[in-house]
């Protein structure tokens, strides 16, 4: 099967991206499942129902989550819902929401994850044992399809995230600082990027104006982020395949400029034998 994962999309330039190009993309490398994570998705802050509706009926089918995950009360309302949309598995489990689901897709049970880092971010479980645990019930379960965004600041954690469960799950694609690293990785079966990046406006701070961080900065005082009202923008996502194991074959990275231009990056699988 064919999926795509898409990271962080940043308010209204993000989702007008998502809204030019992703039905195309869904047709052309007929897709039968696209992820996305909507933390910032409702400017820059959460999501709303009503742009929870917009998203899904560009063509995403499931959505993932982060620190931000909360920040618009719509959510608590989509979750009780059983909307396919999750948040971070290690927060305690009083917190609205769920942090795994489980999809129907070409026949196939397919689980998707999503996890936040420690470093710099807000107090939850240690995500290292607690995905250890969640994969260990996937697996007695029978699923073989194991899709995880990590959302978390340091590569590092990322990195031995998926070295630690890479035998186990399908991919493990990285979230929340919004700006695309060019690691991306078939190794052993898991296709890996340590950032997917930001769909959204690109010429600012992280999709965000540029004016408060810029503040916040250079007199430690700062207000509330904004969208940019005009900018130039960007949409990035993965396009991985899967085996009927579970098992990640070949990726591959698009860029697309609002100009027009479309960069790829593809990774096949190898192994460094260990
Ligand atoms: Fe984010
Ligand atoms: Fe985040």
């Amino acid at each position: 099967m064919r999926l795509a994962f898409i990271g962080d999309i940043v308010g209204k330039p993000g989702r007008e991206m998502i809204g030019r190009y992703l039905q195309e993309i869904r047709e052309k490398y007929r897709l039968d499942l696209v992820i996305a994570n909507y933390e910032n998705a409702s400017h820059g802050f959460g999501i709303t129902k009503k742009n929870y509706q917009e998203l899904r009926g560009y063509g995403i089918d499931a959505m993932t989550g982060g620190n931000h995950s909360w920040d618009k009360k719509d959510v608590f309302e989509l979750f009780n819902q059983g909307e396919p949309l999750i948040r971070p598995v290690n927060y305690p489990d009083k917190s609205p929401g769920r942090g795994w689901m489980v999809l129907e897709v070409a026949d196939t049970q397919v689980a998707i994850v999503n996890v936040m880092g420690n470093y710099t971010m807000p107090m939850s479980d240690n995500p290292f044992l607690k995905m250890q645990e969640v994969v260990a019930q996937l697996k007695s379960e029978g699923i073989k399809h194991i899709i995880v965004d990590m959302h978390a600041e340091a590569t590092s954690e990322k990195y031995v995230m998926m070295h630690l469960l890479r035998n186990d799950i399908s991919a493990l694609f990285g979230t929340h600082t919004h700006v695309g690293t060019d690691d991306l990785i078939v190794l052993d079966g898991c296709c890996y990027v340590t950032d997917v990046g930001l769909t959204g406006c690109r010429d600012n701070v992280i999709g965000v104006d540029k004016k408060i961080p810029t503040e916040r900065f250079l007199t430690g005082i700062g207000g509330h982020f904004d969208i940019p009202k005009q900018c130039r923008k960007i949409f990035q996502l993965i396009i991985f395949e899967l085996d009927g194991e579970g098992r990640a074959v070949e990726a591959q990275k698009l860029r697309i400029y609002e100009e027009g231009e479309i960069q790829s990056q593809t990774a096949k699988m190898e192994s460094f034998g260990f």
